[in-house]
């Protein structure tokens, strides 16, 4: 097979299906819907919500939700769809396989990393935030040496290490089971929205209802640009098909996962902006904590710290669940020998990809240690929405290449509903800066290089055709 040929050869659906049964079976939809949940729910609406606000959208960041909700609820149907019939860890990376070919995929699960791996170091340098002011909150100082990285302030700071500390404790837990690690996500998830809930049961009756009354004040521009930024908050309900394949029944589960945490996150997200906006104004909301600010001025000052306990819970399951995620797409690509086989090795006793697990492990907590991360955050946005597009797409293929599969969840309205999701991402991708865009570029290249010195030339697709 020439390597044009190759480029553009598509893994059979069929193909997906057949031995590849060697991670445990575990998971049920609740667990699914709760992994989503856990992935959702974290930096977005405990950070970024207040900045979004202030800066963008003012209370209108109500319908910057509803707005960045419609875009993911669409690219949900979606990845649904292509879940339920090739319901492998590969997500993303393994619908392009099947439908545009080795070289979209390649470029696919290389742009997941941005998502995924990048995302957990992001939310890493998040979590230590919150961790070092709550341990303030409780008398206790750590040094600017060990909670700033050096690239981020080489002036005082060396290594962000609760950063790092959380990353490697979460990977072990991850290599030691999905069941263990689908319990422990259950209890951060359970704190989380407690916290969540009683924030909105307490903001209520503080609402006041002036702070509405300029209620777009940056006009409807503001409230596009306020979608781009908290669409990172709605990042990680993908996640749940990376599970897939350790769902017990993933043709159905695996859908009422990903939309079921989707909804949930979104009618919890549309009450905390109105609540947050309500009780504060939004002149004010420019804080890294918005959540406990709006506590404060409740009135509850003694909720603060639990409300930092709630963040630190929620941004725990994030990082898991991104992890897991990463660590499944390598999985995949390494099965089709894309990438080297020790990522797809399954530990004898664990029944988990240990291997790939320990080194993205390792990796993220590379990152989140020593690099200035924040200033990437925007590219973990533009490389997941340039995975729902592609997503979206997949879903027209598939339809017309293969009308006969089986479809255990059908996305509706097709081509309308992938059309608009197609629509709806490119048009949030056009928002994020330029130099967002050539960051992208750059990291795709990278990814070229790789590909055409590994993956193209040890791929399963080649070697089935050539033996
Ligand atoms: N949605 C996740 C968060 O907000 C990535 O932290």
């Amino acid at each position: 097979m020439s390597l044009a040929q190759q480029l553009f050869k598509r893994k059979p659906v069929e193909a997906f299906v057949v031995s590849e049964h060697e991670l445990k079976k575990t998971l049920t939809a609740k667990d699914l819907t709760i992994l989503g949940v856990g992935a959702i729910i974290g930096a977005g609406i405990f950070v970024l919500t207040g900045i979004a606000a202030a800066k963008y959208a003012g209370p209108a960041i109500v319908l910057s939700f509803v707005l960045a909700g419609i875009a993911c609820a669409l690219a949900a149907l979606c990845y649904s769809e292509l879940a339920a019939m090739i319901p492998v860890s590969g997500s993303a990376y393994s619908y392009a396989y099947a439908t545009m070919g080795e070289l979209m995929a390649w470029i696919i699960g290389w742009d997941l990393i941005l998502e995924y791996a990048l995302a957990s170091s992001t939310v890493a340098i998040g979590w230590a935030g919150y961790l070092t002011s709550f341990l303030e909150n409780i008398g206790v100082y750590l040094p600017k040496t060990l909670t700033v990285a050096y690239l981020a302030n080489p002036a005082e700071g060396f290594i962000n290490l609760p950063a790092t500390v959380i990353i490697l404790l979460l990977t072990g837990l991850l290599v030691l089971g999905i069941r263990q690690s689908a319990i422990f996500n259950f209890f951060m998830v359970l704190i989380k929205l407690t916290v969540i809930l009683v924030f909105i049961m307490a903001g209520f009756g503080h609402v006041n209802a002036d702070n509405w009354t300029n209620f777009t004040p940056f006009g409807m521009s503001g409230v596009l640009t306020g979608a781009g930024v908290i669409f990172f908050a709605y990042i990680g309900f993908d996640a749940v098909s990376t599970a897939a394949q350790e769902a017990i029944n993933p043709e159905q589960d695996v859908p009422t996962g990903i939309i079921g945490s989707l909804l949930i996150c979104t009618v919890l997200y549309i009450l905390v902006a109105g609540v947050l906006t309500g009780v504060v104004s939004y002149t004010e909301l420019n804080v890294a904590a918005p959540i406990a600010l709006a506590i404060d001025q409740m009135g509850l000052v003694g909720l603060s710290p639990f409300v930092k306990l709630g963040a630190i819970a929620g941004l725990t399951s994030v990082m898991l669940v991104l992890l897991m995620g990463q660590s499944r797409i390598f999985f995949s690509m390494a099965k089709d020998h894309l990438l080297p086989p020790l990522f797809a090795k399954v530990h004898p006793h664990y029944q988990t990809p240990h291997l790939s697990t320990l080194l993205v492990g390792g990796a993220v907590a590379l990152l989140a240690g020593f690099m200035p991360i924040e200033k990437l955050g925007e590219l973990v946005s533009i490389g997941t929405l340039f995975a729902f597009v592609l997503v979206c797409g997949g879903v027209i293929v598939l339809r017309n290449t293969h009308p006969e599969l089986p479809r255990h969840f059908k996305c509706p309205a097709v081509p309308l509903v992938p059309g608009a999701g197609i629509l709806v991402c490119l048009g949030l991708m056009a928002g994020l800066p330029v130099d967002t865009w050539i960051r992208l570029l750059v990291w795709l290249v990278i990814g070229f290089v790789i590909y055409f010195s590994y993956g193209a030339r040890h791929s399963e697709l080649r070697d089935s055709a050539e033996h």
